[in-house]
């Protein structure tokens, strides 16, 4: 019989081991997208570039990449493609949460006022499908118009429940599956399209981004009640702020509240 063996929690620096070379190839790649000598465009995107960011989910597609078969230079503008649709939502949510701090830095539409940071968004949305179509995939791309499409439609759905009757907790697992499962499944199905897997691999590798990306938002969600600005490096609170329906928020509400329930 097998013998099962307790999982060792990994932490951070381990994960990362096998992807960091070309972790840090990447964030170099990231950085020449994000240069432009353009005089009005350049202040706008050396902010983002200073801003940084954990890069998870570049991480996400250079991993899902390495557990199917080789990382290539393909990948990487299906990596950065998938960051940039990211640093989109981001500048866009910083302003729809009215936050002034992002990455222990001042949010784009504090420092450059609210019409620069829709137009910023909508750049980096157009920047992100230039750099998708440049793997030559067919299949990446249209995964990435899925998955943004879902966390637009997950952001919309956030926002139209906002200040109204509480949602339940399997309404709020399905829209956070797309505002932030979204991107998680699209940087795992990237990888691994890119790196050639079956179709198995592709559907496994989605689904476990879905997953993750659904944790992630929880703990999101719990720090934005619980955690510090100057330790998040971003403004929070500003769920409860904007009236937006969290999973701890309606846990809370449906246990001293015994009539509502999920
Ligand atoms: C922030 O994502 C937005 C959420 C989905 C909660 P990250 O925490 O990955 O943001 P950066 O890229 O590291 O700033
Ligand atoms: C992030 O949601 C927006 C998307 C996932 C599109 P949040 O509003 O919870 O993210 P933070 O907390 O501002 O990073
Ligand atoms: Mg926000
Ligand atoms: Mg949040």
């Amino acid at each position: 019989m097998k013998t099962l063996t307790a999982a060792v929690p990994l932490d951070f620096a381990t994960i990362v081991a096998p992807v960091q070379h070309q972790l840090h190839q990447l964030d170099n790649y990231i950085a020449k997208q994000l240069a432009d000598g353009d005089s009005d465009l350049s202040p706008l995107l050396c902010h983002l570039q200073q801003m940084g960011g954990k890069r998870i989910r570049p991480l996400l597609c250079l991993l899902a990449a390495s557990s199917c078969g080789a990382i290539r230079d393909v990948h990487f503008p299906g990596a950065a493609a998938v960051e940039l649709v990211h640093l989109a939502t981001l500048v866009h949510d910083d302003l729809i949460d009215e936050a002034e701090l992002r990455r222990q830095q001042t949010t784009v539409h504090k420092k450059f006022g609210v019409p620069q940071s829709v137009l910023l968004g909508d750049l980096l949305f157009t920047q992100a499908f230039a750099e998708i179509s440049k793997t030559g995939s067919l299949a990446c791309v249209s995964l990435l118009a899925e998955c943004s499409r879902q966390v637009c439609v997950g952001e919309i759905k956030q926002n139209a429940a906002a200040g109204e009757s509480p949602i339940t907790g399997d309404q709020y697992i399905a829209i956070v599956a797309g505002k932030t499962g979204g991107l998680c499944r699209a940087a795992c199905g990237v990888g691994a399209i890119l790196s050639d897997a079956s179709s198995e691999q592709i559907d496994a590798l989605q689904s476990f981004g879905t997953s993750l990306g659904i944790a992630f938002q929880i703990i999101d969600d719990c720090l934005d009640l619980v955690g510090q600005d100057s330790v998040v490096g971003k403004t929070l609170g500003t769920d409860l702020r904007t009236r937006k329906w969290t999973l701890p928020v309606i846990l809370g509400i449906e246990h001293t509240n015994p009539t509502i329930q999920s």
